[in-house]
């Protein structure tokens, strides 16, 4: 009997265990977004590949199958029909090392496009996908080369083969990469945008068959050239304020508003005229003014938006972000178009609506969660904290024209020495009033303003939830919680 009653207890307990945990659902993981996307587990960077096909939104991801940090890259891959809630599918595209020759060669940052016609030849049907990307080769004896490579798919990016004469575009260079693919409709012709990130220098090719490229014309070096190119992107957007005007865009990662020890995006507004892309813009131009948005690209094939994702993190600290099973995440999508203003034209971006089956309107004193949406109006010296404790606040302000996002003791104790920062930006017009929107997904805050023409992405990870604080010169207008 002294022997079979602790096991008779033990049994109870497990028993007990089990069948409580099939009744509540997993507490998410501690940091882990709800409404943005993050990998199932190990490492994401730059998103890949966004297209929009078949009804089906589809992000591929720099990702390590194998850890939570940088290497092996190869493409993740998932798929949203709202891009919000998204279906983890296997790794689209990896190489395997050569075992004859020793070679190894990583999948870096690319386009997919929609071949609509079988330009490539590639499609077994009347069009397929056709991903366009970096193959980062470590040669036995030559060492680094990048060059651009090709791989397709006939089953909705289920599966994917790998052209059988990559490299595509070889310009024998050690740094040449992110190729942005696009149809060029005015010229009938596929057009690749490619960095030479070290000459501060985007190469515009253009191809009838996806396959062979010839040089149009170079861009650069100019604005911020303070950290090398990565990632470059070319659309044309509507200027909401000048019906029936239209500019072309043309963004870029590279150095942070802050100084070249962050990393952060550019974009110059100007002309294509389906060789050269020309500007006149004087003054440099940052994407966003956190220190957490980098690597964004817009959706290929969305006929009438165009919707860009970033990721969320900061080549300075990225690898070191104190989160669990998985580590990067992606931006809300925005939706993007032009201003004109006083001081030319500007980039206005826009949150990509949560669909209100996902959220539930509350009242902002009564927010629990850490996933959370607020529309708040500061008057100068107005101020919003969130995750407020006794040892912790993240704190929002507008003074003296300036909005600032100060994350110096957003947690009792910092993961890396980078990471503490206060992140400014100056708002034209001087207004005496701004509104904000901004999310709130358990590590990452973003907040747009003065009609999208300033954003700012950070991280943040307290320790607890907390609550949310204003003062006299604050009113929150609407608030809503994530709904679990
Ligand atoms: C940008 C970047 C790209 C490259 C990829 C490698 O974050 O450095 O230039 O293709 O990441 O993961």
């Amino acid at each position: 009997m002294r022997t079979i009653l602790p096991a008779v207890y033990l049994l109870l307990v497990v028993i007990t265990c089990a069948c409580s945990k099939k009744e509540k659902p997993a507490p998410p993981e501690k940091y882990r977004p709800q409404f943005h996307f993050t990998p199932p587990q190990h490492w994401t960077n730059d998103p890949n590949g966004l297209v929009f096909y078949d009804g089906e939104y589809h992000l591929f991801y720099q990702h390590n199958p194998f850890g939570n940090t940088w290497g092996h890259m190869s493409w993740g891959h998932a798929v949203s029909r709202d891009l919000i809630q998204w279906e983890h599918l296997p790794i689209a595209i990896r190489e395997y090392p050569d075992p004859a020759t020793g070679d190894s060669t990583m999948i870096f940052s690319g386009t997919v496009v929609v071949d609509t016609n079988n330009s490539s030849g590639l499609c077994t049907g009347p069009n397929c996908l056709v991903a366009i990307y970096t193959s980062h080769v470590h040669k036995n004896g030559t060492g680094l080369r990048q060059h651009q490579s090709l791989a397709f798919s006939n089953d909705r990016g289920r599966t994917w083969q790998l052209y059988d004469k990559n490299p595509i575009l070889d310009i024998q260079r050690k740094d040449f990469r992110d190729p942005k693919v696009f149809w060029h409709a005015a010229t009938s012709r596929w057009i690749m945008l490619a960095v030479v990130p070290d000459l501060f220098k985007v190469q515009f090719y253009a191809s009838a068959n996806l396959r062979e490229w010839n040089l149009l014309s170079e861009f650069g070096s100019a604005g911020d050239t303070a950290r090398i190119w990565e990632c470059p992107d070319l659309f044309s957007l509507p200027v909401t304020n000048e019906p029936g005007t239209s500019k072309w865009v043309l963004s870029l990662s590279g150095s942070h508003p802050q100084g070249p020890t962050y990393v952060g995006m550019q974009y110059f507004i100007g002309d294509f005229d389906g060789t050269t892309f020309t500007t006149t813009q004087t003054q440099t131009r940052y994407v966003d003014h956190g220190k957490d948005f980098y690597a964004g690209i817009v959706f290929n094939n969305v006929a009438d938006k165009s919707i860009m994702l970033g990721w969320v993190n900061n080549w300075a600290y990225a690898n070191d972000i104190p989160t669990g099973s998985w580590r990067g995440a992606m931006s809300l999508p925005r939706m993007l178009s032009l201003a004109q203003t006083p001081e030319g034209a500007r980039l206005k971006q826009e949150f990509w609506p949560i669909p209100d089956s996902l959220k539930m309107p509350i009242d902002w004193e009564e927010i629990f969660s850490g996933s959370f949406g607020l529309e708040a109006t500061l008057e100068d010296g107005g101020t919003l904290e969130l995750f407020k404790t006794e040892t912790q606040t993240t704190q929002i302000q507008y003074e003296n024209v300036q909005l600032s996002l100060d994350r110096l003791k957003s947690q009792p104790l910092h993961f890396h020495p980078l990471f503490p920062s206060r992140e400014t930006v100056d708002i034209a017009g001087r207004p005496a009033a701004i509104t904000l929107q901004v999310v709130v997904d358990q590590s990452i805050i973003e907040i747009l303003t003065a009609d999208g023409l300033y954003a700012i992405t950070n991280q943040v990870f307290p320790e607890t939830n907390g609550r949310i604080a204003i003062n006299a010169k604050t009113r929150i207008a609407k608030s809503w919680q994530w709904r679990q």
